[in-house]
Formats: C-alpha cells, structure tokens, sequence
C-alpha cells in the first residue's frame, strides 16, 4: 500500500525497449514474445491506439495500452513493475486510458486476461468491469482466458 507520485503521459519512442521488456516479463511470460521493441515502436506511433507510462521522477513504473475503435475500446497491455504494485498506479493508467475513451466516443471497454491471473481480475472488477465470457486456450492454447468489459456511459457527463 502507500502512494506513488507518478504522472501519466503519452510515451516516448524512447520508452518502448523498457515497455516490451515488461511486457515480456511481466505479462507474455510463457508465452512467444510478441510486443517486442519494433512492436511497441509501432504501437506508439499508430493513429488508433494510446501507449501510455506512469512515470515517476526517475523511473517507468508501469504502462498501458489502449485501442479505440468507434464506439469500442479495447485495453491490449497493463502492466505495473512490482516495486510499484498495490498503490494504485494500475488503476491511474485505466482510468486515464477510459477517459479518453469517452472523450473519442467508445461507450465500452474491453480486456482479456490470463484466466490465472487474480490481481488482473481484482482490479478491473473493482473498476466496474464484468465478467462475459471464459474462452479455451485463448492464450495460444496454453491458458484459459477471460473477456471483461465495461460501459463508459455513466461517465460520458465527466467533465
Ligand atoms: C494487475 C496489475 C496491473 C495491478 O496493478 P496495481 O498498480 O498493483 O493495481 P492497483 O494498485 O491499482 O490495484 C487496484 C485494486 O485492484 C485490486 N488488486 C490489485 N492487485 C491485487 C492483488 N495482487 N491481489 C488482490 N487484489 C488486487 C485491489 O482491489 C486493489 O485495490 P487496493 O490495493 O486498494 O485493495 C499488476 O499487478 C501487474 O502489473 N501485474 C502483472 C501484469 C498483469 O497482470 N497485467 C494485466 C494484464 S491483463
């Protein structure tokens, strides 16, 4: 528990070694590592997505990435280094990321999550999300994944 002065903003093309590497490690373990580098440059750059870090004065303690589509989102990556878990700095980066979903016009987020993975579920339930389905093997058939989604609608009067 405790409080972590972190700011969240838009990445940097530099940021993108440090966020594949805790993609790798702190999500895709076990699995072939896609969000590579070369990846997430890409990620950065593209139109339909936000990439964005909670940084600290000197350090990245977590990110996430978000793709807007219509009247849809879809939160693709959320990750918190450990030294920085349980402060509230996940649930900083989703909210920042929902906001700007309303403000682009989505009315629903979705997120898959390992169907394994507790402290994913516990944050994204205390957040509002529900769960709507289990899929098989979603985790290129080695784990069990979990659809959540939640409605922005009662925040489209958020100023
Ligand atoms: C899941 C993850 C992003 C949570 O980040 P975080 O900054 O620690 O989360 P928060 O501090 O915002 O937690 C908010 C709430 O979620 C719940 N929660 C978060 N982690 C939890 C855990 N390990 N056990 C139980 N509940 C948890 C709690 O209700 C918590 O509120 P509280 O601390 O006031 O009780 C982080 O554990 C992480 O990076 N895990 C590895 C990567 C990952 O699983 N990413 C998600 C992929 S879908």
């Amino acid at each position: 528990m405790g409080v972590v002065n972190a700011q969240i903003e838009f990445a940097k093309l530099s940021d993108a070694v440090e966020i594949g590497q805790l993609s790798r490690d702190e999500i895709e373990y076990g699995l072939g590592w896609k969000y590579t580098a070369k990846t997430v440059t890409q990620l950065i750059k593209s139109k339909t997505k936000n990439v964005v870090v909670a940084r600290t004065a000197n350090d990245l303690a977590g990110f996430g990435v978000m793709t807007y589509c219509d009247e849809q989102a879809n939160l693709d990556l959320l990750a918190v280094k450990s030294g920085y878990r349980r402060k509230h700095v996940g649930s900083a980066i989703v909210l920042w990321l929902e906001k700007v979903a309303v403000t682009a016009g989505a009315f629903n987020v979705f997120v898959q999550l390992r169907e394994k993975n507790f402290a994913a579920f516990s944050l994204y339930e205390k957040l509002g999300y529900q769960e709507l389905e289990n899929i098989p093997g979603f985790y290129q058939g080695i784990e069990n994944g979990i659809v959540m989604a939640k409605s922005l609608r009662t925040m489209t009067n958020v100023t």
